[in-house]
């Protein structure tokens, strides 16, 4: 139990209401020198028939005080309460330090299964900088759903089918010369480039990829050899990229997973009325909720995009029995989802409720460096290379003696590149600037990762100089205080985080503590010559490694201990 519900407790009897329903009245002061939390009396003057004034002094007269608050005091309509300080750093750091690596996870989801999409690269296609945000927010989510006890799954719902591949293998076939499991991604997008150039010239190569695709559809054994292939190197290669953000995946299952699924759907959105026939398509007409008709079947027999998020959805119903599915996709395709989530809402199905499209806004540069207006793709590789580039520049000006540049200048810079679509609301457009990201005295990951080094650092020159048994009171200075209520509330920015979809709430709150112990760092001592406050000190800036560290790996980035 913590303070706040040991008072709500206290408080229950006195006021006749429930102490669940208490412990959500109390307020934060605005000024801190009016207390640590404050109680609103006058919610309670209907039901008392007093005054709030009169209400709070009294219920300060009848209160015991429970362990943990050290005084109260009436003011106005509210009665104030002062925590003890000693005893909330004690428990704070007692928490963190015995929970260490598990600080902030919890089990409120045990029992149940999220299901998180993101990134759902295109096959053949570049891993470009627009799948920035859909791999950031998306791994994002899933470690913090994880951390908080969920059964996770994780799924990239790979663009691998449809009309391209045929072109993709016409394009091999007329003018490919190795084998395609050597070709390169980029390689690959070269190959399809000119494919367009030249069927301008010649339209007949359409045809040509029309028939390669049916050829793939109706499983020819060459057709399915070579699109596979193109599938197998694009993975292998985007794996690499991944690895580099700290993102995985348990399902691969893209479009072409959900081709044998598509019949039985299609036969159950007949039956049940919800498709119809409209110039040898089939549709499902959406006019009554003012959204253009969601195509089912062309009228040449192929199902689209559309209805194999249809089957995926209902597959992932079946196989996983999600409590939640979220789907990390640009808000370009907001139309998208509110069709098809309609559409399942049509079919009976009552869990579309826990389906939620997760959206967010564009990435761009500011600097206009890396444009994409000359035909050149922004292909994210290249920005993590860029941003990794940059960042030894920086480390090796200022730690020129660090062994570990290198791996040290990968995580920081592939962490900036995060960092910078996890820290504002995701709907926002980001625009970035190097200066800006790789800032790191600024708001950025690699000013949070240096804290957490800063930290390592002034542990290691401890001298095995034991503070495992901290006198909390030693700790009761502002400085040590905001950075203690900084730590307490981590735990609680984890579930926010998850409850909103929004990673960057766990981004603020890393934010918080590495400013509040940058300050401590500054105006306290921490080698002080009085061993108890020394150790007290070293304890703090333990807790403040330890919960940087975890909430770094929440957001997919890595904490070096030395930078
Ligand atoms: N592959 C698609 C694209 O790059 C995104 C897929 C989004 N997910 C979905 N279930 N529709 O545009």
């Amino acid at each position: 139990m913590d303070v706040k519900e040991s008072l709500a407790a206290a408080l229950a009897p006195l006021c006749g209401v429930d102490a669940d329903a208490l412990n959500e009245w109390f307020e934060v002061p605005k000024n801190p020198e009016m207390g640590d939390l404050a109680f609103p009396c006058f919610r309670l003057a209907k039901t008392l028939r007093k005054a709030p004034p009169l209400i709070a002094a009294s219920l300060k007269e009848q209160l015991t005080l429970p362990a943990g608050i050290a005084k109260a005091e009436a003011v106005g309509g509210y009665l104030n309460f002062f925590i003890d300080a000693a005893s909330q750093a004690g428990s704070v750091l007692t928490e963190v330090l015995s929970k260490g690596d598990s600080f902030g996870k919890s089990e409120i989801g045990r029992g149940k299964t999220v299901c998180v999409e993101y990134s759902s690269i295109n096959i053949a296609k570049p891993f470009g900088f627009h799948h920035l945000p859909s791999t950031a927010i998306g791994n994002a989510l899933y470690r913090i759903y994880k951390a908080l006890g969920y059964n996770t799954v994780g799924i990239n719902h790979l663009g691998d089918w449809g009309t391209q591949f045929g072109k993709m293998i016409t394009a091999y076939r007329l003018w490919g010369d190795k084998p395609i499991d050597d070709y390169s991604i980029r390689e690959l997008v070269a190959l399809y480039v000119r494919f367009h150039e030249e069927a301008e010239k010649d339209p007949s190569l359409n045809d040509m990829a029309r028939a390669w695709f049916r050829k793939i559809e109706a499983g020819d054994p060459e057709a399915l050899e070579l699109w596979s292939k193109m599938k197998d190197g694009t993975i292998r290669e985007v794996k690499r990229t991944y690895r580099r953000m700290g993102v995985d995946f348990d399902s691969w299952a893209g479009e072409s997973f959900y081709e044998d699924k598509m019949p039985a759907i299609i036969a159950e959105l007949r039956e049940k009325g919800v498709s119809k026939l409209d110039q040898g398509a089939e549709i499902v007409d959406l006019s009554e909720w003012n959204m253009p008709p969601c195509i089912i079947v062309k009228s040449d027999g192929s199902t689209i995009y559309a209805t194999r998020d249809i089957a995926a959805a209902c597959y992932r119903k079946e196989h996983y029995d999600f409590a939640k599915s979220l789907y990390v996709v640009a808000y370009q395709q907001d139309l998208h989802f509110r069709q098809f989530f309609k559409v399942l809402e049509l079919m009976g199905k009552e869990w579309v409720k826990d389906c939620v499209h997760v959206n967010f806004g564009m990435v761009s540069m500011e600097d206009g460096s890396f444009s994409t207006r000359s035909g050149n793709i922004l292909y994210l590789d290249d920005i993590l290379d860029a941003a990794v580039e940059k960042t030894l520049a920086i480390i090796q000006e200022k730690s020129p003696d660090l062994e570990e540049k290198q791996s040290a200048a990968e995580a920081v810079g592939v962490g900036a590149i995060l960092w910078s679509v996890l820290y504002n609301n995701r709907i926002k457009d980001v625009s970035f600037s190097w200066d800006k990201i790789l800032n790191f005295d600024g708001e950025t990951a690699p000013y949070v990762q240096y804290t957490h080094a800063r930290c390592c650092s002034v542990l290691r020159k401890t001298d095995g100089f034991d503070y495992s048994a901290p006198d909390a009171s030693l700790l009761c200075d502002p400085y040590s205080r905001t950075l203690l209520k900084a730590i307490e509330a981590f735990p609680a920015a984890v579930v926010s985080a998850a409850e909103k979809y929004e990673p960057y709430v766990v981004s603020r709150a890393l934010m918080n503590i590495a400013s509040a112990f940058n300050k401590f760092y500054y105006e306290q001592r921490i080698m002080a010559d009085d061993p108890a406050v020394k150790a007290a000190r070293l304890a703090l800036t333990d807790a403040t490694r330890q919960v940087l560290k975890n909430g770094l790996n929440l957001l997919g980035i890595q904490a070096p201990e030395r930078m």
